[in-house]
């Protein structure tokens, strides 16, 4: 499609809000405190920024560029940068695949967080004083997740309005959302953590995050930080190449790409500077899994003045965050039908959507069903010989964010490093900033992306299924 006739960002400001929207989410408030806290904070959260900075970082530049490039979502911007037929356009596939399967488990947990708007703004979470009904407020996770018609319900809620805002299109519907609601989700992580700083288990929390205790960390931990570098930067899957499409040729994306990785970072440290203080101060367990921040955030809003306000406002921005991330994914699905077999976007949404919603199913019913759940675990333990195994829910998000994301970023870095034609690439990169004239800058990043970033890939793979 010509440049003429493709829909393009409203403003640059759109484009950074739309992609830091798209990172910024469940991911950042949900996820990666839980997984540090499963993995004993400090050694785990310094391995995660390394892959930030040298895997993470890089191939975020190479996904955005590879994207305003071609003009072209995952698949069609492999397929228009090589001849025809060639076994590039595979690792667009593996993208569109992997959004798919992530969207189905991500609206699972968009679900919970909208459920407890409701339960936070019925005043659920506000003046627990005795331990019993301190330890009431966590119980509340307990039930939700082990509710298989709650769950649905919630699933179906919220697949329904992100369909609808994929359905607006690029400027309305994602560019407008992403306007307003991070920088209130900023303000309101801040003033949480300020709180925290007040609480007596701050000291702990934060040499918890940021101590080193190396001996907690493993071959599996080190995956799982790579996994979610990709996973909270939405790389490995192609939304940055699709989100790099709708650029213009006169926009960089270099100081962009840096823009919104320490944005997203920031906001994940903000959010475990947050938990863990009320993880401490009330004896709770940093390795409580996936309640985590469903059980430990509203502990504390219960204690708080006008905690059910915070409540709902943290709840509601979690809520959001979550749609804008949950929208990215949507849009790379759909946006392959829509390129590439000439789908109108009314229909590729609305059935590429409740695919991904039925799809999503057996996740929602993973905590409160037999199937899906405790019975599926055991016969994936049965299966492959070991002890535990994993629930429907948790062993799609591990197949998605520890192997599907790396290996489609693997793809990227390979492709973006070596492929590409030197001149173009660098022609590329210099419009729009000074990147690509700045020798030193330039090759720092290809020989990252070239050498580093593969490299630390496969070995940490290697290394998880204990070939190394
Ligand atoms: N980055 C989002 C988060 O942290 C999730 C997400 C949105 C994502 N789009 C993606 C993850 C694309 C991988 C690929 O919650």
């Amino acid at each position: 499609m010509s440049e003429g006739t493709r829909s393009h960002w409203g403003s640059k400001a759109g484009f950074v809000l739309a992609a830091a929207g798209s990172a910024v989410g469940l991911g950042n408030l949900w996820k990666f405190p839980y997984i540090t806290g499963e993995n004993g904070g400090g050694a785990f959260v310094l391995v995660y920024l390394a892959c930030i900075l040298l895997v993470g970082v890089p191939i975020m530049v190479g996904e955005v560029f590879v994207g305003k490039l071609a003009q072209k979502g995952p698949v069609g911007a492999f397929g228009d940068l090589t001849p025809r037929g060639s076994p590039w356009k595979l690792v667009g596939a593996l993208g569109v695949v992997t959004g798919f399967v992530i969207l189905s488990y991500y609206s699972v947990v968009a679900g919970w967080a909208m459920h407890y708007v409701l339960l936070a703004a019925r005043g659920t979470f506000s003046g627990a004083d005795t331990p019993e009904e301190i330890a009431a407020i966590g119980a509340h996770f307990g039930a939700l997740y082990a509710d298989p018609t709650l769950n649905v319900l919630w699933h179906v809620a919220f697949m329904a309005i992100t369909i609808a805002i994929v359905i607006a299109g690029v400027q309305k519907g994602v560019e407008r959302a992403g306007r307003v609601l991070m920088p209130a989700l900023l303000v309101v992580l801040a003033a949480l953590a300020a709180y925290a700083a007040t609480l007596s288990g701050f000291g702990r929390a934060v040499s918890f995050v940021f101590g080193l205790h190396t001996e907690d960390l493993t071959g599996a931990g080190v995956l799982e930080a790579l996994g979610h570098s990709f996973f909270t930067l939405s790389l490995g899957m192609g939304a940055m190449i699709t989100y790099g499409s709708y650029l213009r040729r006169e926009d960089g994306v270099v100081a962009t790409s840096f823009v919104i990785s320490g944005l997203d970072t920031g906001v994940a440290l903000l959010a475990c500077l947050a938990l863990f203080p009320i993880t401490f101060t009330y004896g709770m367990e940093p390795a409580a899994g996936p309640g985590l921040v469903f059980v430990n955030m509203p502990t504390a809003f219960a204690q708080m003045p006008g905690g059910s306000v915070w409540a709902t406002l943290f709840f509601v921005l979690l809520t959001f965050a979550a749609l804008t991330s949950a929208v990215s994914l949507l849009e790379v699905v759909a946006s392959y039908f829509i390129d590439e077999l000439g789908w109108s976007r009314p229909r590729a949404v609305a059935v590429l959507g409740v695919a991904i919603l039925l799809f999503g199913i057996p996740s929602a019913l993973s905590g409160g069903t037999e199937l899906f759940g405790s019975g599926f675990s055991t016969a994936i333990a049965g299966a492959l010989g070991q002890e535990r195994g994993k629930n429907w829910f948790d062993g799609l998000d591990y197949l998605a964010s520890n192997w599907m994301l790396p290996l489609g970023g693997l793809g990227l870095a390979l492709f973006a490093g070596w492929r590409l034609d030197d001149v173009k690439r660098r022609a590329a990169l210099s419009e729009g900033g000074t990147f690509g004239r700045i020798v030193p800058l330039y090759l720092g990043w290809l020989w990252l992306l070239r050498i580093v970033a593969p490299i630390a890939i496969v070995l940490v793979m290697l290394h998880a299924i204990g070939l190394l």
